[in-house]
């Protein structure tokens, strides 16, 4: 292979992928609100049935509460199942036994309060799912001593089925579990730049590319070189999606010798092919001595590339995650529909009125975006409307003006509609709007309308030319929290 010249200029666009911002999908801490909304779900689990007795245990996933029911069978209908011990549980469940399925209904309501102490949300939810079982004259036995799942649609607080999310690259790749005990890795391309001073090397860039010959995971990763020390390589998923949430996340980390051209690869990765009530994740490792050519560019420089080569690794361990795992959407933030019913609150920015000498009208234009709890976009939508009392010797006004979109920054975070009223003298603005969300079940959009008060921050006016322009500080922020929040769908 000829060697070519890599400049800093091409690495540098190879390696700033067209992602959004990593830390924007920060997952929040998964507790019942979050995974109500994300992975509202049963395990089934531990069913027998024997007679006209079936029992089985029914654990919700949001809640990571068990319910053990029982119930009486008769012929092929539908019967209905009791919570053992509990005449009042919320969870209720029927079963009908077929030739090769058990069938199931459950219904459950809960309440959660981690993220609303002062206002317990209400959930419902619903599902059906089956269960395969071998019968004989008396009893019907569990096909696989695994769990099954039954995925449910939420109708409280309003009906929402949550958007699988891909599971992580290869996961469910055929032979990922029987392969990954013994890994490869294919490293299809090498480039170096090396300052190579009189035969001495005193640093330099690398830049690999490697594929996971199991998952096909590709990974591109790129590393600053000081001598000929081992350095560490920072990787990331080579492919144009959007990133997941960082939960089960496969992870890369390349050593690379610049002195002997040795490449060390400590790989985690995830495979449920085999099972998916028994993911797994995998630590794998490897070590290769990458066949490079090498030629001088330049007095100091020397730059390196290579043949593709394949080289196989061992398995360091691994170690199961909970059923069904991969499969599941994600709790991850910002997520519009959780801000909006746990703390909904707009960001307003670049706010300005502007009125001409002789005039009691002008005009009125401010930046808003919903807050998500995430950094501040940088483009938030601008309102603007003209013919509205501005100037403080007009006084309050009392009227309510329908917003006008002047332009749209991240439309998923700009109001649907809204109508505000500003009070000049008090500098006090208060809107009333309408948004929806779309972020957990694209299929269902979420609306929700609310008001908020808030007083425009300290502004600076200059007169020019008979124009009074008073604005906020360029790049100034503020939030106001929305009251009186509804919502359906
Ligand atoms: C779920 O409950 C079980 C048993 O009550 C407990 O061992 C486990 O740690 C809980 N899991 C979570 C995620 O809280
Ligand atoms: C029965 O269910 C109710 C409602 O969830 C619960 O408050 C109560 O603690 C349960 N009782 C028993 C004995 O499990
Ligand atoms: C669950 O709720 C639905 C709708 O509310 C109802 O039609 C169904 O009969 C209920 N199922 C069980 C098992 O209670
Ligand atoms: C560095 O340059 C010298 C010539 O000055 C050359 O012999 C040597 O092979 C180069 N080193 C590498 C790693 O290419
Ligand atoms: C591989 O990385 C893991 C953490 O991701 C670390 O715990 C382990 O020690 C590393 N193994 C080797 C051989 O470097
Ligand atoms: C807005 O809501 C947040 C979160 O609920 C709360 O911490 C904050 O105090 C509220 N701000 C105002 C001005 O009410």
């Amino acid at each position: 292979m000829a060697p070519s010249i890599a400049s800093a200029v091409t690495l540098a666009a190879l390696l700033s992928p067209a992602i959004p911002n990593i830390l924007a999908f920060a997952q929040l801490t998964a507790g019942c609100t979050t995974n109500s909304f994300t992975i509202p779900s049963w395990l089934i689990e531990d069913f027998e049935s024997s007679g006209t007795t079936v029992r089985f245990q029914a654990l919700n996933r949001a809640t990571n509460t068990s319910t053990q029911l029982s119930c009486q069978t008769s012929g092929n209908t539908w019967q209905t199942c009791t919570a053992t011990g509990n005449d009042s549980s919320p969870l209720l469940a029927s079963v009908r036994l077929e030739a090769a399925v058990a069938r199931l209904r459950i219904n459950e309501t809960w309440v959660c309060s981690d993220l609303t102490p002062s206002r317990p949300l209400n959930f419902a939810a619903q599902g059906e799912g089956s269960l395969p079982i071998t019968c004989n004259a008396d009893a019907c036995t569990p096909s696989s001593a695994d769990p099954i799942l039954i995925k449910s649609v939420l109708s409280s607080p309003f009906p929402l089925s949550p958007s699988a999310v891909p599971g992580p690259s290869g996961h469910d790749k055929n032979g990922c579990t029987a392969g990954s005990r013994t890994p490869s890795w294919e490293v299809f391309s090498t480039q170096l730049n090396l300052r190579n001073v009189s035969g001495r090397i005193e640093g330099g860039n690398a830049f690999i590319q490697l594929r996971n010959t199991i998952t096909d995971y590709r990974a591109s990763c790129f590393g600053t070189l000081t001598g000929t020390a081992p350095a560490t390589m920072q990787c990331s998923a080579q492919s144009a999606g959007r990133p997941r949430a960082p939960k089960y996340n496969i992870n890369t980390v390349l050593t690379f010798s610049p002195g002997s051209f040795v490449l060390s690869v400590n790989e985690t990765w995830f495979c449920d092919d085999a099972n998916p009530a028994q993911p797994i994740e995998i630590f794998g490792v490897g070590t290769a001595r990458l066949p490079l050519e090498c030629s001088a560019v330049g007095e100091t420089t020397t730059y390196c590339a290579g043949d593709p080569a394949t080289f196989s690794g061992r398995l360091i361990s691994e170690k199961p995650i909970p059923p069904f795992s991969l499969g599941d959407p994600l709790p991850t933030a910002p997520s519009c529909t959780i801000s909006s019913v746990v703390a909904p609150s707009y960001r307003f920015s670049d706010f300005e009125t502007i009125v001409t000498s002789g005039s009691s009208l002008g005009s009125i234009r401010f930046g808003i975006e919903l807050n998500t709890g995430a950094a501040f976009t940088g483009y938030p939508s601008t309102f603007f409307r003209s013919g509205v009392p501005v100037s403080v010797t007009e006084g309050g006004s009392t009227a309510w003006y329908p917003c006008v979109l002047e332009s749209v920054g991240e439309q998923n975070l700009t109001p649907t509609a809204c109508a505000f009223r500003y009070d000049a003298a008090t500098q006090s603005l208060a809107l009333s709007a309408d948004w929806k969300c779309n972020d957990l079940d694209a299929s269902r959009p979420v609306a929700f309308t609310g008001d908020l008060r808030t007083t425009v921050p300290s502004l600076t006016c200059s007169t020019a030319a008979g124009r009074t322009q008073c604005a906020t500080a360029p790049g100034q922020a503020w939030a106001a929290n929305v009251t009186s929040v509804y919502w359906g769908n």
